[in-house]
């Protein structure tokens, strides 16, 4: 198994290879995903509702980030680690970007770390700071309030030319792929045909590089309607639920532990405490 790099993921597109991607936030999920071959494992800031509980991405901080991105880091042998950067933490100035970027490396072991919205001139100081970056488009959820909420993009000829024109610019600045969200398949395609840096989709349809999906909505494991691109592979929700209602009736009627789930005195010492 080597190491899955940024430079990798070009060569996979070059060569016509879909890219695998997934979030994951902690050790035993990063592990169980790294192992299964995914290429990418991004800590995403979805992990504010997935994880968290709160009602979209905004709340979530650098140092919860830097929480779990070392967690999945401890888990992960393969993959290409990718680290989100939350809101506000590269809204400022770009010294302030860099700053903030350059802790998910040094504190957190990142590989790469992603950024919301066409920020050519952070893409192109990463870079310059040695540090790979994803460009993320289209439905981005961080500007839920400046969307009015999460809908589909790009869906015009005007904003389609921009989105692509936006991908460019980052490609140009030297970003290493580019998550599409929520646009339609015909403009994913066009800007993917267009770019020698992969883009990896979500809610993109088909033709993007790769495809990624949060690992808790493919596992049925968030608690609100699933998108349309949300395709569910397992209902953990129920499998989980089943189990522990088991454990709870068990114990209720004393059926767990049993016997040989139990430690025991030497056969000679049993006597005196049960005496
Ligand atoms: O935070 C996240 O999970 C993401 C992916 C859906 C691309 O940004
Ligand atoms: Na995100």
């Amino acid at each position: 198994t080597t190491k899955v790099t940024m430079p990798a993921l070009a060569g996979m597109k070059r060569e016509g290879k879909p890219i695998t991607a997934l979030t994951a936030y902690d050790y035993a999920t990063s592990r169980l995903v790294d192992e299964a071959g995914i290429d990418m494992i991004l800590v995403g800031d979805s992990l504010a509702m997935v994880v968290l509980g709160h009602d979209n991405t905004l709340a979530v901080t650098v140092d919860e980030m830097l929480h779990h991105t070392r967690a999945v880091r401890r888990a992960v042998r393969r993959a290409l680690v990718v680290a989100d950067m939350p809101f506000g933490s590269y809204h400022g100035t770009i010294s302030e970007g860099v700053a903030n970027a350059v802790r998910f490396v040094k504190e957190a072991g990142a590989e790469a770390v992603k950024i919301e919205g066409p920020r050519v001139e952070l893409v192109r100081a990463l870079t310059e700071a040695e540090i790979p970056v994803v460009g993320h488009l289209g439905l981005t959820p961080q500007s839920v309030h400046r969307m009015g909420g999460y809908k589909v993009q790009a869906k015009t000829a005007e904003a389609a030319l921009q989105l692509r024109a936006d991908a460019v610019a980052l490609a140009e600045a030297g970003a290493g792929a580019i998550v599409l969200e929520g646009v339609p398949r015909e403009v994913a395609a066009d800007i993917t045909a267009e770019l020698a840096i992969p883009t990896i989709g979500i809610g993109a349809g088909p033709e993007c590089d790769g495809q990624i999906l949060v690992l808790h909505d493919m596992l049925n494991m968030t608690f609100a309607p699933h998108a349309k691109f949300v395709r569910q592979y397992a209902d953990m929700a129920a499998v989980m639920r089943d189990a522990v209602e088991h454990y709870r009736e068990d114990v209720e009627r004393r059926a767990f532990p049993s016997d040989a789930e139990s430690y025991h005195l030497p056969a000679a010492m049993r006597a005196a405490v049960t005496a």
